[in-house]
């Protein structure tokens, strides 16, 4: 039996259309699913929407609708536009489904029967964007960075989840790497954090949202959304609630956050898990956020790039490979339509592109156009290299293709230096070399570019999979 990898994305909010921010991730953890399905591994990849919420309560109410029709139409949204990008995950969950709503009930209850949740009272300053409390010094001026509001004074009656008892055993873990924030500075930035307060028992419940799971032990009360949210990526995969029933992807191999949703997702989701007694997720993996010509998109800026709108100019693998190519991943990255213009005609318009019709072009020069035989054309096998082992330690996928990149460029040198059209007129047998060399060069490029652009990989492994080729290489046997 092969090694199972489970994967997750963030699950998103349906108060707006998906963007690229959100595209960015999931394009990511697309990549990194495809690469491990081809090394043989028993992959789950698992995405959704989250859909309760005093965000998008208030949404739905400002476009005069029911809230359940409301998120069902963005939900769609959301599938439709990962069915654009090639996108494939195995599992989409989202958190208005009956399924998932009563494993939370069941959950809350059990850490209520234990002890871990308590009825008490909270106030602080609330970000609805965030759909958090702020401290004071998360705010600049008053205001949440993130979202450049002000947060509502709040103060209510609710239940709590005790967080001082698990700090400790959570340090420990990130420390030791059984979970393991990456990239390293993440991982010290939140151990700094939790080195240097005794945390807080946070809110896990809301007297005023009516959308929402309702507690099963106080109906006035629903459960707060990031509770209901952090549960997905168990229920996600089949969990209905019960302790000893864990399905067996878990734990998750890679968690893909933004570094936003980091600090929720290093404290609160771990703590859920350790007063349950389940077993942490094995990485969680922090991106930075793209920005446009230095600044946070936006709309009232007018520096918003459109996922419509890269999918129309680069096509769907044009667009996966732009993204991920832009900046390091794990840190901020800066795009503008100028410089993808740009990458997309020197990497894959005159890079991949010029160098497969080349060499597509010399292969049938060599026999003239059979075309047929599925040769070279195997299952991708667990395609594997060092530089590939490499990068992904650190999940640079962004390192990988600059790697393609280079394999690239010396092909094309090879071919320059060589001029097979020269030496095809004098010597036959060392055109043939040169050129099975070229497509061998060639075929190693697509294997290791299939993730990352799946189609356009496929047709380059198809036109070298001809007759042609398969001949050329006979002669110089
Ligand atoms: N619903 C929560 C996540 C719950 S997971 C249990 C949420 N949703 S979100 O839709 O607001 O954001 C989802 C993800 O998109 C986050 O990881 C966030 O970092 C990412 N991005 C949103 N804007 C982004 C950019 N401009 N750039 C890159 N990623 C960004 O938070």
């Amino acid at each position: 039996m092969s090694d199972k990898f489970y994967i997750t994305t963030p699950i998103y909010y349906v108060n707006a259309k998906p963007h690229i921010g959100h595209a960015y991730t999931t394009i990511a953890a697309d990549v990194l699913a495809r690469l491990r399905r081809s090394q043989g591994w028993d992959v789950s990849f698992l995405t959704g929407t989250d859909e309760h919420g005093l965000k998008i309560q208030k949404k739905a109410e400002e476009n005069g609708k029911d809230p359940q029709q409301f998120v069902d139409g963005i939900s769609e949204e959301f599938k439709g536009l990962w069915r654009s990008l090639n996108i494939e995950y195995s599992g989409f969950i989202r958190t208005t489904d009956t399924r998932h709503m009563m494993a939370v009930q069941k959950v809350l209850q059990i850490l209520y029967d234990k002890g871990a949740i308590y009825k008490g009272k909270y106030s602080g300053m609330y970000c609805v964007g965030c759909e958090q409390f702020k401290s004071e010094n998360e705010l600049i001026d008053g205001k949440c960075p993130d979202h450049d509001t002000m947060p509502e004074r709040m103060e209510e009656e609710c239940y709590l989840l005790k967080m001082a008892d698990i700090q400790d055993e959570l340090i420990r873990k990130i420390e030791s790497d059984e979970f393991r924030i990456a990239p390293e500075r993440y991982k010290n930035e939140i151990l700094s954090f939790l080195k240097n307060q005794s945390l807080n028992d946070i809110s896990i419940s809301r007297k005023n949202v009516r959308w929402g799971v309702p507690l099963p032990f106080d109906s006035e009360q629903t459960t707060y959304v990031w509770i209901d949210a952090f549960l997905n990526y168990l229920t996600g995969i089949g969990w209905n609630g019960e302790i000893d029933d864990i399905p067996k992807e878990w734990p998750a191999d890679v968690q893909f956050i933004g570094k936003d949703i980091l600090r929720v997702h290093a404290t609160i989701w771990p703590a859920i898990l350790i007063h349950l007694g389940i077993g942490l997720p094995k990485m969680l993996f922090t991106h930075g956020h793209i920005l446009s010509d230095g600044k946070k998109m936006s709309k009232t800026l007018g520096n918003a790039i459109s996922i419509e709108e890269m999918l129309e100019k680069f096509g769907v693998d044009g667009t996966r490979y732009l993204l991920l190519s832009a900046g390091p991943f794990g840190q901020d990255i800066d795009v503008t339509m100028e410089r993808m213009i740009e990458n997309y005609n020197a990497d894959l318009a005159n890079g991949i592109g010029n160098i497969t019709s080349r060499i597509v072009a010399l292969n049938q020069k060599m026999t003239g156009g059979f075309v047929g035989m599925d040769f070279l054309k195997k299952d991708v096998v667990a395609y594997d290299d060092g530089t590939l082992r490499e990068n992904l330690k650190n999940l640079r996928l962004d390192l990988e293709l600059r790697d393609i990149m280079i394999h690239v460029q010396e092909l094309n040198k090879y071919i320059a230096d060589n001029k097979p059209w020269e030496v095809f007129k004098s010597d036959e047998r060392k055109f043939a070399v040169i050129m099975e060399h070229s497509s061998r060069g060639l075929m190693f490029i697509a294997n290791k570019l299939l993730p990352f652009m799946p189609a356009t990989a496929e047709k380059i492994k198809e036109a070298l999979a001809t007759r042609q080729v398969e001949i050329l290489f006979q002669r110089i046997k």
